[in-house]
Order: structure tokens, then C-alpha cells, then sequence
């Protein structure tokens, strides 16, 4: 290793978030518009140029990576890629995160590339909701994904849940329900301003404290310590094995153990989710097929960029970044 990302705030930095497509065959209503301009294919990085990318993050100190998107099980030859990824040894942990429109067909390609942990996106289990949320989604592939997932050995699934007020909060006490039912952890995550959408985020905005509260008067909710390396709270479910997690990014601020960086599809380096510092890497990578050092040093002197914090305002008509969560990587 060359030398460990450490960034100006002291933050080891050992995360890599990489989003390997913008498309989605859903447009969620909080995450996209219905009308959406997908980058030109000859703009998105290739998946081998993917792979390189890990490979020198790799190189740097991240052990833990998380493919996202878009949907990155809608890219062509995404087997390929997983398959890749389960032969770098310095990668301790391997995630994936979906829409699980597709788990049913990959379900066993991500066991076999030893995929460490699935989070799934599950906003409704009303088909009618469903729909209406994710515009294009059927509720009824994802729930045989996910059973395809469980079948095919993945123990610790966890659900990713989007409440909007008036629109699907009142599902929240059926959505613990149906992870307890399949033994599943469950994050609800507050909406954020990212991108410019149809709905008027402040209009839908429902705070994870309010649905923590919610839940307490049916399920008996015990706070934990535990941490997935990420910025979720949990609480466990007395005798089950379900935790509750809560995303609160509008609340809480958990900016100060940020252990991430970001990776567009455009091979952009994404400091934060919530800020415009950004690294284009894409460049580096043609421009020096054979020589890992000029990214390398790129990389490290992104960690002088990294800003200390996101700063989502909900009051502001504005969002806070213009890029899309789809652009950025979930
Ligand atoms: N706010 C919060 N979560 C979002 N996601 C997409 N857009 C937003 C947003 N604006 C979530 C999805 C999914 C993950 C990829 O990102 O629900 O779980
Ligand atoms: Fe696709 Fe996920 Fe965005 Fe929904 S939230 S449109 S599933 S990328």
C-alpha cells in the first residue's frame, strides 16, 4: 500500500461507494424525474475501467466497496464484473445495492462472486403504491427477488426505506413486519435534496424521530450501539432477530465518521454525497492506460478537498446538489 487515505479532518477513509450505471427501470419519485436523460454510453466508464478503479482505491487502503447505480443489475455483462471483484484479496467486504427488480436472475451469480451483504430498496408492499412510487416498478419481481436472494443463502438482507408523508408513512408498521417475517434488518432514510424533482421534498418530508415514535407504540424497540460502518442508527426488535435502522441526514449529523468517498458513473470522485467537490477521473484512467501512479496521487490529494460536512436545507428551494442521487450512486 502506498499510503492510507487519510483526509484533513483526521477521517481514515476506507469506504468506495461506485456507481457503475445511471439507468434505472424505475424513476422513483423521490430519486428522479419521469422523464430522464440517461448518460451516452461512450460517457460512462467501461466495466474494466470499473475494475481498475478498484483496484487502485484498493491500493490506497479501502477494503469495503458497495456497487450501486442507478440499478448497476441493469448493466450488460454485470456478472463479469462481480465475478472480478471476488478475486481482489486486499477487498475485505463486497456490497451491493438494488432495486431488486432483477435479484431473481442474479440472486446466484452475487453468491457465487461472494457477495457479503444486498441491501433492496422496498418502499411499499401495496402493488398499487408500489407503482405509483417507483412509476415503472412491479412490486411482485422484487418480492420474488428477494425471496430468490433468501433462498439462495444471503442472511443478512437488509431493506432501504424512503417514507414521504401522506405517500407511503403509513406502510412503515407493515414494512417492520414484513422484515421480521423474513428475518431482514430494515433502514428507514429521511429524503434528501438531491436533484430537481416533480414533488416539493418539504411537502413529503416525515422525520425519522417521528417514525421512530410511531413504531414504538407497536413493536417494542431496544437501542443498540451497533454500527454497519455506516451513518445508521439502529434499534433491535425484543425476541427477533430484525434491527430498525434510521438514515437521519436532516437530524443527525453523522458527517464527522465519514468513511467514504464516491465514484460516479462518469468516473467522477464525489467527496460527499451533500457538496459539489468533485475529482474527474475518467481522464486520468484513458489517458494513463498503463500507469496506476497519476490517479493514485489524485486520489490522495482529494483527501485535502473533502469538506467536513453536508448541509441538506429542506427551507431552501434549492436542492442541495443539483446531481441526482442516481448520478452521484445510492
Ligand atoms: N433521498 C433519500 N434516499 C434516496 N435514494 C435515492 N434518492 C434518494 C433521495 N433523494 C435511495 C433509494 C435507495 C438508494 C439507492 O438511494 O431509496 O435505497
Ligand atoms: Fe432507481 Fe433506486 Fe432511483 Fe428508484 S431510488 S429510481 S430504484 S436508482
Amino acid at each position: 500500500m502506498i499510503q492510507p487515505l487519510i483526509d484533513q479532518f483526521q477521517r481514515k477513509i476506507n469506504y468506495l461507494r461506485l456507481s457503475i450505471t445511471d439507468r434505472c427501470d424505475f424513476r422513483c419519485v423521490y430519486c428522479m424525474n419521469e422523464d430522464m436523460t440517461f448518460l451516452p454510453r461512450d460517457e460512462v466508464l467501461s466495466l474494466e475501467e470499473s475494475l481498475r478503479l478498484v483496484k487502485i482505491f484498493t491500493s490506497l487502503g479501502v477494503t469495503k466497496l458497495r456497487v450501486t447505480g442507478g440499478e448497476p443489475l441493469v448493466r450488460k455483462n454485470i456478472g463479469w464484473l462481480f465475478k472480478e471483484l471476488s478475486q481482489i484479496e486486499a477487498l475485505k467486504e463486497v456490497v451491493l445495492t438494488t432495486n431488486g427488480s432483477q435479484l431473481v436472475q442474479h440472486a446466484p451469480m452475487l453468491k457465487n462472486a461472494h457477495v457479503n451483504r444486498i441491501n433492496i430498496s422496498l418502499d411499499s408492499l401495496d402493488p398499487v403504491n408500489f407503482k405509483k412510487i417507483t412509476r415503472t416498478g412491479d412490486l411482485n419481481k422484487v418480492l420474488l427477488g428477494i425471496d430468490e436472494a433468501i433462498q439462495q443463502g444471503f442472511s443478512n438482507l437488509k431493506l432501504n426505506t424512503v417514507l414521504m408523508k401522506g405517500i407511503n408513512d403509513h406502510e412503515a408498521i407493515d414494512l417492520v413486519n414484513f422484515a421480521i417475517d423474513k428475518k431482514m434488518d430494515i433502514s428507514f432514510i429521511e429524503e434528501m435534496p438531491l436533484g430537481n424533482i416533480d414533488h416539493t421534498r418539504k411537502d413529503t418530508f416525515i422525520s425519522n424521530d417521528e417514525v421512530l415514535k410511531n413504531l414504538q407504540n407497536y413493536f417494542n424497540l431496544i437501542p443498540t450501539t451497533f454500527t454497519s460502518g455506516g451513518p445508521a442508527k439502529y434499534w433491535q426488535l425484543a425476541n427477533q432477530s430484525t434491527k430498525v435502522g434510521f438514515i437521519s441526514p436532516h437530524s443527525h449529523n453523522f458527517c464527522d465518521t465519514c468513511n467514504r468517498v464516491r465514484v460516479s458513473s462518469k468516473g467522477e470522485l464525489f467527496l460527499c454525497l451533500g457538496q459539489e467537490e468533485k475529482i474527474e477521473l475518467m481522464p486520468l484512467l484513458r489517458q494513463y492506460p498503463n500507469e496506476d501512479w497519476p490517479i493514485q496521487k489524485a486520489i490522495i490529494e482529494s483527501m485535502m478537498v473533502k469538506p467536513e460536512a453536508h448541509d441538506f436545507n429542506l427551507e431552501i428551494t434549492q436542492p442541495a446538489v443539483v446531481r441526482f442521487m442516481s448520478h452521484t450512486g445510492g
